[in-house]
């Protein structure tokens, strides 16, 4: 089943893909990635190391969080590198994104298409990594679409700014703040097995049933080498 369909059908197609449509789905993977259009507008596009999404599902999993029970919708999946990893780990996975990539996601606008109801668009969870100028209207967004919980993957520094404070963390709070110990090298439209940064990240998650208005700091203690597979990188660009 080809997951990417043109926008005014989308209200038509069936809900999530089901764990064997979707392991066929993440065998096309690499063919998806070599027959990619880059957007002209796309600059936003940083693919996240798969050792990185694994890093927050294992952490929510050791919350209790029975995430191979749940939804989850990737809705900024790019080339599909979080998105086929989320896979790994729940049962039910949909992918999105405003630019058409390949075959491997829906035609969506996070942003622009969010008064569309579609019933479609509900998913247990919405994990990200956002583009950074739409970061804080994603997480608006995310916060009251999703059932159970929500998952940014941002630069540390999202966590500064006056307006920022107003308009989103002081009105909906993250539940968690998970601070990456380790560097999470992302770079500009390929994903690289040697890459570096100088950028720090963390994931911002909000449990929705938790109404305490708390932000708790935790680390993600080193994990790379444990949770990074050859595999990520085979036909990665
Ligand atoms: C930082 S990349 C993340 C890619 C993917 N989530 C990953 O981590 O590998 C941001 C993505 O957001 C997409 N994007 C930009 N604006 C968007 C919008 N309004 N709605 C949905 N996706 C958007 C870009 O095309 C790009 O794929």
């Amino acid at each position: 089943m080809a997951l990417l369909a043109p926008r005014d059908d989308l209200a038509q197609l069936e809900v999530g893909s089901t764990q064997s449509e979707r392991h066929s789905n993440q065998n096309t993977s690499s063919a998806v990635m070599a027959q990619r259009i880059e957007p002209a507008n796309s600059a936003d596009l940083f693919p996240t190391p798969p050792w990185a999404t694994r890093a927050l599902v294992e952490w929510i999993s050791s919350q209790d969080v029975r995430v191979w029970e749940q939804s989850v919708w990737e809705p900024a999946a790019g080339l599909g590198h979080m998105s086929n990893t989320l896979a790994e780990f729940f049962n039910t996975t949909e992918a999105s994104d405003a630019y058409p990539y390949g075959h491997h996601h829906w035609l969506w606008d996070f942003i622009a298409d969010d008064h569309r109801t579609d019933q479609r668009w509900v998913a247990d969870w919405i994990i990200t990594n956002p583009p950074f100028k739409l970061a804080e209207e994603f997480c608006r967004i995310a916060i009251r679409r999703a059932n159970i919980g929500v998952a940014m993957l941002v630069r540390t520094t999202f966590l500064e700014g006056v307006g920022r404070h107003r308009d989103l963390f002081s009105i909906t709070p993250p539940t968690y703040v998970l601070q990456f110990t380790e560097r999470v090298p992302m770079h500009r439209g390929r994903l690289e097995e040697r890459g570096s940064t100088a950028t720090s990240y963390c994931w911002l998650v909000w449990i929705k049933s938790d109404n305490s208005q708390e932000t708790k700091l935790r680390w993600l203690p080193p994990c790379r080498k444990r949770l990074e597979r050859p595999e990520d990188y085979r036909g990665a660009i």
